[in-house]
């Protein structure tokens, strides 16, 4: 087994999973964003220190049967900023690892995102809304779906696309982890980007990992594309006072907002995940309110 961003948020947990059920299993990673701690402590683990932009290296790895492809720029104000670059990775980036699948008939699940739908009005969200990205990550990330349509219609590889909504978890990145270093820095102020209107479909990343690996295994999977959420919506300023809440800092804390989004911000994710509990059997068992308390404790452990 061969995954691309396994020193990552997600693949970190998608390693830990996989390297108990096999002995062998690679993880591919230049550490633009990962960290080695991510991968050092796994057994069974083969790390490769690496570009997916390099295909010699990518074509040098042992024969894959499954490649789990989660290597990418993830950041969406920096795809506004650095658009070239971020094609590269995930455009050009998934096309290099599309050929080493290729060239090794190996299975793939892709790592998509609900950036590909942009700011719809289709509430919620199914798979058949179509592409209208706001964002360079989104349309990045277009681009590398359609090379897997590609590469399933004209070579026959069996490949399933997962869109993500917003995962969190342990040692996750993005709004609630920026929220508790704001709060740490500074319990008197939590300033939010934006309105704090916009909302946000939260998946755990254990659910996801199970996603993931249901997709690799499964049958029913090959060819199909998944919208993987919880949902449900929550707007970010919910988010903000449950978190004060937890946190017993709801009457010392101000909530501000800039009233400014960041560039290719969309303004509401709320999946619709009938497709999948109906056809993969997956649904999600870990909802918000349950695990940001967990979640609160775990990071405050790790200081
Ligand atoms: N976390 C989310 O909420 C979310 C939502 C939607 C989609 N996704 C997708 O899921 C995947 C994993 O996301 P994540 O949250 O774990 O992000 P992450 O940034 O934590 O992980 C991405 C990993 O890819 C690696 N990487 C980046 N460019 C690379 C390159 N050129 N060559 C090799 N490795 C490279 C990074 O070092 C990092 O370890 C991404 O494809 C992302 O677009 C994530």
């Amino acid at each position: 087994m061969f995954v691309t961003g396994g020193a990552g948020f997600i693949g970190f947990h998608l390693g830990k999973k996989l390297s108990s059920l096999t002995s062998n299993l690679t993880i591919y990673d230049n550490l633009s964003s990962g960290k080695v701690e991510n991968v050092k402590h796994l057994p069974n683990v083969h790390f490769v220190k690496a570009d997916i932009l390099n295909l010699k290296k990518l074509h040098s790895q042992e024969k894959a049967d499954v490649i789990y492809h989660l290597a990418a720029q993830v950041v969406v104000p920096y795809s506004m900023e650095n658009p070239i670059e971020d094609f590269e990775t995930n455009a050009r980036g998934t096309l290099n690892v599309l050929e080493k699948a290729r060239k090794d008939d190996a299975r793939v699940v892709f790592a998509s995102s609900a950036a590909v739908y942009g700011n719809t009005t289709q509430l919620p969200t199914p798979e058949t809304n179509g592409f209208s990205p706001d964002s360079c990550y989104g349309l990045s990330k277009v681009v590398g779906e359609r090379y897997c349509n590609m590469y399933t219609k004209q070579y026959g590889l069996d490949i399933t696309i997962l869109r993500f909504a917003n995962v969190y978890g342990p040692r996750c990145h993005g709004v609630i982890e920026d929220f508790l270093n704001k709060i740490s820095r500074n319990p008197e102020q939590l300033e939010i980007i934006g309105s704090g209107m916009q909302s946000r479909d939260f998946v755990h990343v254990s659910d996801v990992v199970e996603a993931l690996i249901l997709s690799a295994t499964s049958d029913v999977a090959i060819g199909e594309t998944f919208n993987i959420g919880f949902g449900k919506t929550t707007t970010i300023i919910d988010l903000a006072k449950i978190i004060l809440k937890i946190l017993g800092l709801s009457e010392k804390t101000v909530i501000t907002t800039t009233n400014v989004p960041w560039h290719g911000d969309i303004k509401t994710i709320w999946f619709d995940i009938s497709k999948v509990k109906k056809t993969l059997r997956w649904h999600p068992k870990i909802s918000l309110e349950d695990t940001l308390k967990e979640l609160i404790l775990e990071r405050k452990m790790r200081g």
